[in-house]
């Protein structure tokens, strides 16, 4: 099946968002912890968590157009900071509804559950029932043009994670985090590792590091 510009238009907006949200493939899922002026807290659901870089470690959300409406939005703006807790399956649930629009005045930790956790000189929750968690100082935010999303760029300042699943190479094991993935707006995906490959170089064959699977 082709799809053109004009037959993605021609969607409803319902099928247009559940579709267009599919394209990008698996994403990750993350609650969003921040904080009002008064110490208020917000959690809310994002996918669209995307790394920019290492060395400062950065991380970008793209958080949808819309102006005091956007509680995350106006929490990081005003504070400077935020978490992003991974979901993992045990929190599935608390952690799909936090994207229900309650009113400023509730907190997401009170309507699901979730259990606020704070770091001292940090004013923003992190989540308790989270296994990895990381506290960001907005570094840089943009309103884009073409649709007006607000870029939110973080530099990772804080990050709690298992010991036990840090890898020889200091990467951190997703799967054995119990960290799961989201595709489009709805299905969370438990991670099976199928490769692991090592560094790719011109004048040699792709090469597994281990002996499949991982
Ligand atoms: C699976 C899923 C992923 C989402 N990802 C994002 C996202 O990346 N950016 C965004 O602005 N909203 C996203 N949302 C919607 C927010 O969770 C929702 O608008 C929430 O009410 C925002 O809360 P807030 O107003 O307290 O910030 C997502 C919702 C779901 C269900």
């Amino acid at each position: 099946m082709l799809l053109d510009s004009q037959a993605i238009a021609a969607m409803t907006a319902r099928r247009r968002a559940a579709f267009v949200n599919s394209l990008s493939g698996f994403k990750s899922a993350n609650l969003v912890g921040t904080a009002d002026a008064s110490g208020g807290t917000n959690l809310a659901i994002m996918s669209s968590a995307v790394h920019l870089g290492s060395h400062p470690p950065l991380l970008a959300l793209v958080i949808r157009p819309g102006g005091d409406d956007r509680h995350t939005l106006a929490n990081v703006l005003h504070t400077g900071c935020f978490t992003l807790n991974h979901v993992n399956t045990a929190i599935i649930e608390a952690a799909h509804q936090t994207a229900a629009r309650y009113p400023r005045d509730i907190s997401e930790f009170d309507a699901t559950g979730l259990t606020p956790q704070w770091q001292p000189d940090f004013n923003a929750p992190m989540v308790a029932e989270a296994t990895v968690k990381l506290g960001l100082r907005l570094r840089e935010h943009q309103e884009l043009a073409i649709n007006r999303t607000h870029l939110l760029i973080g530099e990772i300042v804080l990050s709690e994670v298992p010991e036990a699943q840090i890898n020889a190479d200091g990467s951190l094991d997703l799967a054995g985090s119990d960290t799961v993935a989201l595709a489009g707006l709805d299905t969370y995906y438990r991670s099976v590792p199928v490769k692991r490959m090592a560094y790719a170089k011109p004048d040699l064959p792709p090469r597994a590091v281990n002996s499949d699977p991982v």
